[in-house]
């Protein structure tokens, strides 16, 4: 049977905007969809939602009716105001026929590949593409469905061009590939997502170990496609100071720091029109914390739900608990198709079969593996903990074993839930097992946050020089037995403890009195790492360095979190020093970390105190705290004129203090300092500073007219400068502010340039900033069609990335191109958009409002007040999703008209 599966897109969204016609819409939808299927002698056996599940005897004929389909609505639906896009997918397969429904595999298959396809777009699976033999077909490459499975080869059939296909890894999401095979948990699943329907708060509770994490994870990844703007992860587990809560989800979920908002205003500037699911794994230390963040991300964004998972619930109004028990148990021994087809076994089983090649349940066995999964309570990480030993004992003796265990410690402390205490046996049991060497190292790994590397590994766990340990052998070993994990991230191993191994392995280490001293050399450990951090992102590197960075977020916080604690100003200092880099990924977390270091006792005397000093300063003033944070860096620069510091700190204080500056004082008391900057830069011989240094100044100049030849002089030469040193984040402000200082005949290179490079450092306020320049200068050029494409993708950017200003700022150009092109009822939309000129003005000298101002104007006597007034009201009424959904499609029609 080939099954053809439609639904339109965003339907629920254009319900709310425009009701009547889309009920008319819909209708003569539903004639058309249905009218092609049966014309092709296809057969309609559900019509969930807003689409059709068809079946037909030949793929020949299914993909015939999609594409008549496809073209009636093309022709028929371009009604006023609302544009239907239908996505549609086949596929091929056996599948049960059951009075009039079908059921099976493909036809799930079939449903999940219409979920990856966009508005307009026929997609066919590789059975169905081999049934057709090539004709209209375009292989799109492989993608994950949405089950987390192994990716497909998917197919389109027939033209047009589409966005990248809406599969696991396009929408955006952080969601980390599934590691082994998911067994079970149907209803829990079902539950998850009937809990997700009635209220936006879930949380998934249950013992340590009973697979709360996983049964989210794989949740989210099934609702995704419902969520336009993704699903994101955000681990708690590694997080210490309930303080650093907003800034571990603001990292988690790519939201970048605004500038003038404290970062907890910011990141609820980014959640407001943001359809997401955020998963929060982990939260039970840190309950009061994550319920009142929960809470009020609930009440001010509409649109965010959230995943929790912890052993106890959040408690916060309308939360809804899911509890997660163990896997289902073998109801008898004797029958082995009975003993397999529980989960608790068929778990056991599969992670045995990773284990042991050859490994199989058999006759001889079963009845073992039935005792030990009973044994185990059905608990996942129990039963995972066991499996890993079957290459030494039999599944007989480990339940044996099981069995002494437990008994011995039948008496012991019945205060915990029994299944807790299960766990607790099942992991001291496994944990015995181990030699002393191991042991010891398995307990130090605990001193990481979140996982690590190799090279770290080495630096942090070994012993003293006279216990060789071989790092990497213990760490293989520890990884066989399932205590450690190993993940593949870009070719290089990283190592994670599962949450409850790791607060074992924490309490043992305590226990052995080493924790101070582990803990010392973990922040020592990562004091060198930041240090050659600083000097890489300073440098051509700067990308890998940037990732290196992310990639030990967790544990530099945790060390300058432990450093702070014990009061090393000297370790706290360097941690945070070198990453004192203004404008950067990096930068933004430092920004956080450097008034705590800069506050412990003592450190006032430190050669890097005063550049820590001017960054808080600095971050204090790019969240909104202007005065003070301008004073901080004038404490700092009076403190370095008074002592002396070196001159690569003295930059550091200058850039700080510029920066806040040119907020805070005016281009008169800037320029001096941006000059000393230059001059400091050039005495050391240091073209990081100096490019930084030549741009600050560069961009102090273009707002005085008389100075404007010199401002172009001078962002030259840090663009120069720029691309000598080879350093992304450097070359797009160097270009950036040599676009700004142009005219609009001159810019679009520079600013084209300034893209690419914040594309590379992943930079989305430098892209989206760059791409909405370049859309203003063609819209003063008066080159609509020039425009269209820039303000498209700078709109998308700046929607995704949150940043409202120049969001507002793409709204003013497309305002003018509807104008200027004739739809004076779509400016008028646009132009009723709430504090749009407030918004926009906010950011940037707002060198195009008099040319808004004038379209607008135009707009208002073309339409007349009052009709002017009826879209414009519409226009108001719409939040920023909406409005980006409505912008969007008229310059989608555009570009394809032009096209
Ligand atoms: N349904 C399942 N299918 C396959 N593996 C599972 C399943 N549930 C749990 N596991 C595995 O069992 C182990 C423990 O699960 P998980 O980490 O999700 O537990 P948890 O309840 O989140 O524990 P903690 O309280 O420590 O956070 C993991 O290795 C996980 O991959
Ligand atoms: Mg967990």
């Amino acid at each position: 049977v080939t099954f053809l599966f439609t639904d339109v897109e965003g339907s629920t969204r254009l319900w709310e905007g425009e009701p009547e016609a889309m009920s008319a819409a819909l209708a003569r939808h539903d004639e058309i969809v249905r009218g092609a299927i049966e014309d092709h002698g296809g057969y309609v056996f559900s019509t969930g939602g807003d689409g059709f599940a068809a079946a037909f005897p030949r793929a020949g004929d299914a993909v015939a009716a999609a594409l008549d389909a496809q073209t009636g609505l093309h022709a028929a639906l371009r009604l006023e105001g609302v544009v239907i896009r239908v996505r549609m997918a086949l596929h091929t397969g056996e599948a049960e026929e059951r009075g009039g429904d079908f059921f099976g595999q493909a036809v799930n298959r079939a449903a999940r590949l219409m979920a990856l396809a966009n508005g307009g777009q026929v997609l066919a699976s590789a059975t169905t593409a081999a049934l057709l033999g090539g004709s209209q077909l375009i292989d799109l490459g492989e993608y994950r469905l949405r089950d987390l499975s192994s990716p497909q080869q998917v197919f389109q059939v027939g033209g047009g061009t589409f966005p990248p296909l809406r599969s696991v890894e396009a929408l955006p999401s952080n969601l980390p590939l599934a590691p082994g095979a998911f067994v079970g948990r149907r209803d829990e699943l079902a539950e998850v997502v009937g809990a997700l329907e009635l209220s936006r708060v879930v949380t998934v509770t249950g013992v340590g170990g009973v697979g709360k994490t996983r049964l989210a994870l794989h949740a989210a990844a099934e609702l995704l496609p419902r969520f336009r703007d993704g699903a994101w992860l955000v681990e708690l587990a590694p997080v210490v100071d309930p303080d650093s809560l907003v800034e571990v989800v603001a990292r988690s979920l790519d939201a970048p720091e605004r500038q003038g908002l404290p970062l907890h205003a910011s990141l609820m500037d980014f959640l407001r029109a943001k359809r997401l699911l955020v998963v929060l794994d982990n939260c039970e230390h840190l309950l009061d914390a994550a319920a009142a963040f929960v809470t009020q991300v609930v009440a001010a964004c509409p649109h965010v739900t959230f995943l929790a998972t912890s052993r106890e619930g959040l408690r916060t109004s309308g939360e809804r608990i899911v509890i997660v028990s163990s896997l289902g148990l073998p109801g008898g021994d004797d029958d082995v198709e009975m003993v397999a087809s529980a989960d608790a076994v068929r778990l056991f089983v599969l992670r045995a079969e990773e284990a042991k090649t050859g490994f199989a349940l058999t006759a001889a066995n079963a009845a073992a593996v039935a005792r030990l999964a009973r044994r185990l309570d059905g608990i996942p990480l129990a039963l995972e903990l066991a499996a890993a030993r079957v290459r030494s004992l039999t599944p007989a003796e480990l339940a044996d074993r099981l069995d002494d265990r437990f008994r011995l410690l039948a008496g012991g402390q019945r205060t915990a839930t029994e299944r807790h205490q299960t766990l607790r046996r099942a992991i001291d049991w496994s944990y015995d097992l181990l030699t002393p060497p191991e042991q010891a190292f398995l307990n130090r790994s605990a001193v990481f946050a979140g996982d690590f590397g190799l090279h770290s590994a080495e630096a942090v766990l070994a012993g003293n020089a006279s216990d060789e340990v071989d790092v990497v052998d213990l760490l293989g070993r520890l990884v066989d037995k399932s205590l450690i994990l190993a993940e593949d991230h870009d070719g290089a191993s990283r190592y994670r403890l599962l949450e409850t191994i790791r607060q074992y392995a924490q309490e043992r280490l305590q226990g052995a009195g080493e924790a101070q001293r582990l803990h010392r050399r973990h922040a020592e450990h990562y004091a060198g790492f930041a240090e050659a951090a600083g000097a890489g992102l300073r440098g051509p590197d700067e990308v890998s360095w940037t990732a290196r960075v992310d990639a030990e977020l967790d544990n530099l916080r945790a060390a300058v979190a432990w450093t702070v604690g014990a009061n090393d100003a000297d370790l706290a200092l360097r941690l945070v020093a070198p990453l004192t880099l203004n404008g950067t990924r990096a930068g933004f977390a430092a920004g956080s970390w450097a008034s705590s270091a800069a506050a412990v006792p003592g450190a006032e005397a430190h050669p890097l105190y005063l550049q820590v000093l001017a960054f808080s300063g600095w971050a204090a003033a790019m969240a909104g705290n202007r005065r003070w944070g301008a004073d901080l860096c004038r404490r700092a620069l009076a403190a370095a004129d008074a002592s002396g510091v070196d001159g690569r700190a003295l930059c550091r204080v200058l850039a700080c203090l510029t920066g806040v500056g040119a907020w805070e004082f005016g281009s008169g008391q800037v320029l001096p300092l941006a000059r000393r900057w230059v001059q400091t830069a050039r005495s050391i011989g240091d073209d990081y500073e100096l490019a930084c240094a030549l741009n600050g100044e560069g961009g102090m100049q273009q707002f005085d007219a008389d100075n404007h030849l010199a401002a172009i002089e001078l962002t030259d030469a840090a663009t120069v400068l720029a691309r000598r040193l080879g350093n992304p984040s450097v070359l797009c402000y160097s270009l950036l502010t040599s676009g700004a200082v142009r005219s609009p005949d001159e810019c679009v290179p520079y600013l084209e340039g300034a893209v690419a490079s914040a594309e590379q450092v992943g930079n989305p306020l430098g892209t989206g900033m760059a791409l909405g320049m370049i859309a203003n200068a063609y819209a003063l050029r008066d080159d609509w069609v020039g425009a269209v494409p820039y303000v498209a993708r700078s709109m998308r950017i700046c929607h995704r990335a949150g940043d409202r200003h120049e969001f507002a700022r793409c709204l003013q150009t497309v305002g003018q191109l509807l104008h200027a092109i004739g739809d004076d009822e779509g400016a008028a939309v646009v132009f009723g958009t709430r504090g749009l000129g407030k918004r926009a003005a906010q950011l940037r000298t707002n060198w195009v409002a008099d040319r808004v101002a004038a379209a607008e104007a135009s707009v208002r006597t073309s339409l007349g007040e009052e009709r002017y007034g009826v879209y414009a009201a519409r226009g108001d009424a719409l939040d920023d999703d909406e409005l980006a959904a409505f912008a969007l499609g008229k310059l989608d029609d555009l570009s394809c008209e032009s096209a």
